[in-house]
């Protein structure tokens, strides 16, 4: 079967087309490029040894969708592209909310007129309140989001759920992703975030390599074991399988299906700053900074739901991420620049 990958090039995209390629699928990516670049997939292809075929154009630009619907005969679709940093969304809603919200819409046009009806979504543990007991189940409380990003993860879920619900052929896979870190075991495809990085993980393996002095740790003072934020990270290749399992299940389930993508284990920044020294050898300077706008103390997945109907389990422990986040890190210390 062939997979159409949006958002193909970036972090989770180009692991998850390592693994659909390793597992037989046909995969044709879709990407503008504007957060990676091409060499991703050169050497997504050159790990699994390979070819996939690559269009560098907009989700939004609906012609060309409809001739790689023309040209190829899609399976699924896999739905990875999308502006992802919580702060820019903030200061800039409407490029966030034109971006993610219309991408959605005019996949999921194209699609229809395709006759192409299973789409696995690229959603997020944002999408979850904050007034939620932990851990979250995917039936815990959604909404009340934070910034102008987590709402297009919300409200795509609903233009999906929507469409599904119109379509009762549709299958969908609303898949809520926690804290993806890590790399491929081979260190040579990782995260690149451009300019400063937002999330611990990129930021911690930085300083490790010597592009940032040290890392701010926000707040020491929450209802926590150390005071510092809990969250449950998962590795990128764990995510990867998590989309091939979510494909084979709804491959046999219409309509909506939600799952939690993460380990159902809470670990905090000392505890990843910790970890990451243990393994790596590197000293990572840090100090302690005021909390981070919009955060909460502790988030945590239930990953239940996904064992149970997906057969999926996060394999990889927190060793391990810290351990293939290095590899990558220091082999390609400026990222796929070098
Ligand atoms: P990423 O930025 O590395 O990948 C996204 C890709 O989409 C990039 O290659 C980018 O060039 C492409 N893209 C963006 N807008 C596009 C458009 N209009 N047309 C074509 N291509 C476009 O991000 P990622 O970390 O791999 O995240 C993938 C998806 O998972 C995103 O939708 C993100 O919101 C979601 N997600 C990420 C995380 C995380 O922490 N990384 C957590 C939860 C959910
Ligand atoms: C983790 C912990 C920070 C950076 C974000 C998005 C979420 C999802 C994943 C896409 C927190 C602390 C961080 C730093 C720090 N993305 N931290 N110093 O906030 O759980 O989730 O990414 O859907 O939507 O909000 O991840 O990696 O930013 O932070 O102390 O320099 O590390 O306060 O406790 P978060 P994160």
């Amino acid at each position: 079967m062939n997979v159409l990958v949006t958002g193909g090039a970036g972090f989770i995209g180009s692991h998850t087309c390592v693994e659909l390629l390793e597992k037989g699928y046909g995969v044709v990516v879709i990407d503008n490029l504007v957060n990676s670049c091409e060499k991703s997939l050169e050497r997504v292809q050159q790990i699994a040894g390979k070819d996939l075929v690559f269009y560098e154009n907009d989700v939004r630009d609906r012609a060309a969708l409809d001739s790689i619907f023309e040209k190829y005969d899609i399976g699924c679709v896999i739905h990875f592209a999308g502006l992802k940093a919580v702060g820019e969304s903030v200061a800039m809603p409407l490029e966030y909310y034109d971006n993610n919200l219309f991408s959605t819409v005019t996949l999921c046009e194209s699609m229809r007129e395709h006759h192409v009806n299973n789409i696995v979504f690229s959603s997020s543990a944002t999408v979850y309140s904050g007034d939620n007991e932990m851990p979250l189940r995917e039936s815990s409380h959604t909404g009340m989001c934070t910034n102008p990003y987590g709402w297009t993860k919300y409200m795509s879920e609903q233009i999906l759920r929507d469409t599904a619900k119109a379509n009762p052929d549709w299958s969908i896979a609303l898949l809520r992703y926690f804290n993806p870190i890590g790399a491929h075991p081979s260190g040579l495809i990782g995260e690149d975030p451009r300019g400063i990085p937002n999330n611990l993980m990129p930021y911690i393996s930085q300083v490790a390599v010597g592009r940032l002095d040290h890392l701010s740790v926000y707040g020491d003072d929450y209802h926590t074991p150390d005071g510092t934020g809990v969250r449950d990270y998962i590795h990128v290749c764990d995510l990867a399988a998590g989309h091939v399992a979510a494909i084979e299940y709804m491959l046999g389930h219409k309509g909506e299906n939600v799952f939690n993508l993460g380990t159902g284990t809470g670990y905090s920044v000392l505890d990843m700053v910790k970890a990451f020294e243990r393994v790596t050898g590197k000293k990572i300077p840090y100090e302690i900074a005021p909390r981070r706008p919009g955060d909460l103390a502790t988030v945590y997945s239930s990953p239940d739901k996904s064992a149970e109907l997906l057969g999926w389990k996060a394999r990889y422990n927190l060793e391990d991420m810290c351990r293939d986040t290095w590899n990558w890190q220091s082999h390609n210390p400026m990222g796929y620049a070098g």
